[in-house]
């Protein structure tokens, strides 16, 4: 790799095949220099907030842009399927090797997904819903792939939360979930980034009705 990656790239993407190529340097140290080093807090808050809000039912879990797997290794549960969904396979081929996703798919959440309606009993996320990745549009065929009564546990990057329309979306759904409860949540305990470090997510938490 000709230089470290980061936040300043991730944030810089536009499109889908940006992603990809950007994921696929920076895969090899995502865990070690960016999660690590800045304490990047994201997937423990989501396993944190799906422990409160989950049930036993609440299964097979997918892991929307679930990169190196750090979800899946956070939420450690032997007794749930989680399957994990991202465009990097670079990204993914991390994830395989924790062993703690029973299925990798290799997919663009911007696109019709090859997944049966009604096939998840929830959907956890993190770092996917920010600059430059997955906008609220996504949530369509998420919700398509949920069974009624399927749990949404999810990070919204807290800049774009109405700037990118996920408050218009939820707006545009509600009829299909139940209210959403939000939280507030620092993203890193420890990123000197003067621009983000200090940046913050909304955990959106929802059911589909
Ligand atoms: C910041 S990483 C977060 C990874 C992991 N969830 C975490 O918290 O460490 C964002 C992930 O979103 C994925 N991604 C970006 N655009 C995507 C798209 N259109 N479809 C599927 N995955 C996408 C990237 O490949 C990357 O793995």
């Amino acid at each position: 790799m000709d230089e470290k990656k980061g936040l300043k790239d991730a944030y810089a993407l536009k499109t889908p095949e940006d992603s990809i190529n950007l994921y696929k340097t920076w895969a090899s140290t995502y865990d070690d220099d960016f999660a690590k080093q800045n304490d990047y807090r994201s997937p423990i808050e989501i396993a944190k907030f799906f422990a409160k809000y989950s049930n036993p039912e609440d299964t097979p879990i997918l892991d929307v842009g679930a990169g190196t797997g750090l979800i899946g290794e956070c939420l450690n549960l032997d007794s749930k399927e989680i399957d994990a969904i991202d465009i990097s396979p670079e990204m993914l081929n991390i994830a395989r090797l924790k062993n703690c996703y029973s299925k990798i798919i290799e997919a663009d959440l911007t696109k019709t997904l090859l997944i049966n309606d009604h096939h998840y009993g929830a959907i956890v996320s993190a770092g996917t819903f920010t600059h430059g990745h997955v906008g609220p549009d996504v949530f369509d065929e998420l919700l398509r792939v949920t069974r009624s009564g399927g749990l949404f546990v999810f990070t919204v990057h807290y800049q774009l939360f109405n700037k990118a329309g996920f408050d218009k979306k939820l707006i545009e759904i509600q009829k299909m979930i139940t209210k959403p409860a939000f939280h507030e949540v620092y993203v890193y305990g420890n990123n000197p980034d003067k621009e983000h470090g200090s940046d913050k997510v909304i955990i959106t938490v929802f059911r589909k009705r």
